[in-house]
């Protein structure tokens, strides 16, 4: 296997003295997991299958059922998976600096691998909630009604993540921009940067001066540009990679 190192110097220089990295994630993280992304060519969601019949409020309202059977099998995917070495590099990453984690994932894996306060912009599959009152319900009636009814209201239950034409949950976004303004180091791990407002964190971080890694095997449609950082390679090898250079001592 080929070293990724050295590292660009600016950067390793800069995290070595950051007093707060923020980390903004993508689907790529959870590749190597055997979670699909959406927009890789050959085997992305989004490849597959159109968003506006299966992640959207309209397409909810005009089949639920399909879009439940959906979710429910992107749920199953993400109980089988394992978090990876990028999950975890990250997770050993939290106890060596104060760090940010935001991702747009919702499959919680950063959370199995150990990471804590994760900023999820686009809510957790494994949630389920009122479609009326987005009540977060633990237990639903399994019965032959698909999407199963809130049992506090009988509206249709619905997965808790953002969908298109939905507002990101206020809290995260706030908590999210506020790290990318204030941080030291800003990461930017397997994501098209495809999606606003997550999409525009990293830039964010660049123009408040913080310099900027950018995690991804393939760098198409990245910005380059000062301070910005091409790390070429998986999340899976160059994550580990940069721990270990950064915080050798630390057990991972
Ligand atoms: P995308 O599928 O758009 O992008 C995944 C990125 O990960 C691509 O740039 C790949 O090159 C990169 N990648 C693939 N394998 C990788 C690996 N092993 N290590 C590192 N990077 C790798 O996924 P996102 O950017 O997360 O939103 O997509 C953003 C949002 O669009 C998603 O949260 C979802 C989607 O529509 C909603 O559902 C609201």
């Amino acid at each position: 296997m080929t070293a990724l190192r050295p590292f660009p110097p600016d950067l390793t220089t800069a995290l070595r003295a950051a007093r707060h990295v923020a980390v903004l994630t993508g689907a790529g993280i959870s590749a190597e997991s055997g979670i699909p992304t959406f927009r890789d060519a050959q085997h992305g969601l989004w490849a597959r299958y159109r968003p506006e019949d299966l992640a959207t409020p309209e397409a909810f309202r005009r089949n639920p059922r399909l879009v439940w059977e959906w979710y429910a099998w992107r749920r199953d995917l993400v109980s089988a998976a394992e978090p990876n070495d990028g999950h975890r590099a990250l997770a050993a990453m939290q106890r060596c600096v104060a760090l940010t984690l935001i991702t747009q994932n919702v499959d919680g894996l950063h959370q199995r691998a150990g990471s804590t306060d994760v900023i999820e912009l686009h809510g957790n599959i494994t949630r389920i909630k009122c479609s009326a009152d987005g009540r977060i319900v633990s237990d639903w009636p399994e019965g032959s009604e698909i999407p199963p009814p809130c049992p506090a209201c009988g509206a249709p239950l619905r997965p808790d993540v953002v969908w298109f034409g939905e507002s990101l949950p206020q809290e995260a976004l706030e908590a999210a921009h506020r790290a990318a303004v204030t941080c030291d180091v800003f990461l930017s791990v397997g994501t098209s940067n495809a999606v606003v407002p997550a999409a525009s964190l990293p830039w964010i971080a660049a123009e408040s001066g913080a310099p900027v890694g950018v995690v991804n095997p393939t760098m198409e449609g990245q910005r380059a540009g000062p301070g910005i950082h091409l790390l070429a390679g998986s999340a899976g090898r160059v994550l580990p990679q940069l721990l270990r250079e950064i915080w050798s001592d630390v057990p991972f």
